[in-house]
């Protein structure tokens, strides 16, 4: 059964897992209702606590400024960089020994960075954009395969001041370029590419192809990673490792840390939306480090000798907050594997966590469900007993997954963290903490500061039980702050269906116990095994295919990915409906948009259903395919 339609028909919320005794012993918040009820009597003062737990060059003047809504901006007035208390702070004490990174490639190669060897990196590499002319407030994008040098480029790019925008490397020509482009990026770091199940990602030769579309930037940085023959454009291209040899009197390895005002930019993070084309999430330094760093310890419980994997890609937010700045604004040990799940077998995570000893895990329900396939029988050839915590994200987790997952990897001792959260949102905001019951496919109550509520249409509390829209009721230090370049958009997309609310673009329900179940999208947002993907965007890059006249594209759901795509296509006249026309058209999607936007199954029809004004109706779409009522239907015009 979908998750989609397990979760409607059969959350378990009678299912309750109680922590043991010796989890909530060791919780760092022992008491999650006490902590909830503090925070809910002051919520600033609340937050100005959690804002002390971290180094600051200034101190605010004010925790939350509301004076201009839905502008909010925390802690006004205060000076930091993320990069002060996720490198800097810790290189002054023993800290500098600890292990920050651990890395494994696709292929088995090992490198580990300590906090004072990815300082180090981190200075140069800050000292090599600067000669490059990259100041305060210029953009960089980032397009990298899953390998060191991906975060020291976040790293440095945010210690000068800079704002980055990672472009997840799975994105092909047409995504990449369009991203580019709209950040108006200085400089572009890559690599010549990337291992993945076995095949090699040509990353640099994608960005030559989306240079070409593009108004260019100054530099590509390119890092050496598979020793690939690549084109070098003279005087735009670079080799990293080149730029990083060069003599210490023009490449220093210190660098000073940029003093930034709390809500300067830190990085922009393109997502999908309803329309349009992407909107670049903007967040910044000071509300965000707050946030993460609070959550990371909470939830997951972060202890100084974890080692922690977080299984995303830092192109996603998941990725940006927890592989990379939240462990290390909280000064721990993360790991980082570059490929596949299943390469060279379905054992490879199995084999990292028993072989570096992981102790907190952190992935999604899309890889669960395709690991479970295999069986039992890989992750029983492993010690797996280094585990002391689970995590998900990304998607509803539905139940039976929850329960192979806590079953087989967690052997029944290590409770799940189901965190609900978004790009918009920065940080984890419905999610357990380690001495809470847990119910399989609910990602519990808010945590502490936060506060939601499922709403009907006219913004009225639900009874419990009822579906309705997911609402955030106040602002938080990790929130997104602007739609970069489109202000407007920002109150437009979030603020504008209810007044004073957050629109969070989720269906949910609270049970009677005040756990929130997540049902799915209620916008034209395709949650593709985890992956957020847009309509809007799905269906231009179709009709860039000389044959195809109109796309509609639809998630319907699938037992692995959670939801997959369906596409409509209306062909240009002269064209054959066939299965070797459809091939074509899956191969220029994956070349245009990425391997993960291949449509699942492409249908070819003479018309789309449409509103009077030519809005194409995916609902009725959705409701045909899945031979369900089509609902009101009366502004439609075929
Ligand atoms: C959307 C946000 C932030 C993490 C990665 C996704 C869905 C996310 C859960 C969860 C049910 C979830 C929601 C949300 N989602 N986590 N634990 N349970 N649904 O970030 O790409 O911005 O997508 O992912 O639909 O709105 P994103």
């Amino acid at each position: 059964m979908s998750q989609e339609s397990a979760a409607k028909q059969n959350p378990a919320v009678d299912e309750i897992y109680h922590p043991s005794p010796d989890i909530v012993a060791q919780a760092n918040v022992p008491d999650p209702e006490r902590l909830r009820e503090e925070a809910a009597r002051d919520i600033q003062a609340y937050w100005a606590k959690r804002a002390e737990e971290l180094e600051w060059y200034a101190p605010w003047e004010k925790v939350l400024d509301d004076s201009n809504k839905p502008f909010y901006q925390w802690f006004t007035g205060g000076k930091t960089n993320i990069v002060l208390n996720a490198l800097d702070r810790h290189v002054r004490t023993w800290r500098r020994n600890k292990l920050a990174l651990i890395w494994e490639s696709e292929k088995g190669d090992l490198r580990t960075l300590s906090y004072h060897a990815l300082n180090r990196e981190v200075c140069k590499f800050a000292n090599v954009l600067k000669s490059m002319g990259v100041v305060k407030g210029d953009r960089v994008t980032i397009y990298m395969p899953r390998i060191p040098e991906t975060v020291i480029a976040m790293l440095a790019t945010a210690k000068i001041g800079a704002i980055h925008s990672v472009v997840y490397g799975g994105f092909s020509v047409e995504a990449l370029h369009g991203r580019i482009e709209d950040s108006e990026s200085k400089v572009i770091i890559t690599a010549d590419g990337g291992n993945m199940n076995g095949k090699k990602v040509e990353l640099k030769k994608i960005v030559d192809e989306a240079l070409q579309r593009s108004g260019a930037p100054e530099h590509v940085v390119v890092v050496r990673h598979l020793g690939l023959d690549v084109m070098m454009e003279q005087g735009r291209d670079y080799w990293y490792h080149e730029l990083m040899s060069l003599p210490l009197t023009r490449n220093p390895m210190r660098c000073e840390t940029e003093v930034m005002d709390a809500e300067d930019p830190l990085f922009i993070l393109y997502t999908s939306g309803t329309t349009g084309k992407p909107k670049a999430i903007l967040h910044t330094h000071g509300g965000y480090s707050v946030g993460v760093h609070a959550t990371l310890k909470d939830v997951f419980d972060l202890k100084e000798e974890d080692r922690w994997w977080c299984t995303a890609d830092p192109g996603w937010i998941t990725g940006h907050s927890y592989i990379v700045y939240a462990p290390l604004l909280a000064g721990a040990t993360s790991f980082m594997y570059e490929g596949a799940p299943t390469y060279p077998y379905p054992d490879r995570w199995w084999s990292m966590i028993e072989k570096y000893g992981i102790t907190i895990f952190y992935s999604t329900p899309t890889a669960i469900r395709g690991l479970m396939r295999f069986g039992t029988s890989w992750p029983n050839r492993h010690d797996l007993s280094s585990l002391r915590l689970l995590g998900s994200v990304g998607e509803p987790i539905n139940p039976e997954a929850w329960r192979w997952f806590h079953k087989n990897i967690g052997k029944e001792k290590c409770p799940i963290m189901d965190t609900w959260w978004q790009t918009e949102t920065g940080a984890f905001m419905i999610a357990p903490m380690p001495a809470m019951p847990l119910k399989p496919g609910s990602g519990t109550k808010p945590l502490p500061g936060i506060t939601a509520e499922v709403v009907n249409e006219e913004g009225k509390p639900v009874k419990d039980g009822d579906e309705g829209f997911l609402v955030l009721k106040n602002p938080w230090p990790a929130m997104m702050r602007t739609i970069f370049k489109d202000p407007d958009r920002y109150v437009q997309t979030y603020w504008s269906k209810f007044k004073d609310f957050y629109f969070v673009g989720d269906s949910a329900r609270r049970d009677k116990d005040g756990y929130f179940w997540i049902i799915g999208r209620v916008d034209d947002v395709i949650k593709v095994s985890g992956y957020r993907l847009g309509t809007a965007e799905l269906e231009s890059a179709f009709i860039t295919h000389h044959a195809v006249a109109e796309a509609a594209v639809i998630g319907l759901p699938h037992e692995v990915k959670g939801v997959a795509i369906h596409a409509y296509l209306i062909l240009k006249a002269g064209h054959e409906p066939g299965e070797e026309l459809a091939e074509d058209i899956r191969k220029h999607i994956a070349h245009e948009m990425g391997p993960i936007a291949k449509p699942e199954k492409i249908e070819f029809v003479k018309t789309l259903p449409k509103t009077r004004s030519g809005k194409i109706m995916r609902r009725v779409l959705k409701a045909r395919a899945q031979g369900m009522s089509e609902g009101d239907i009366s502004t439609l015009e075929e």
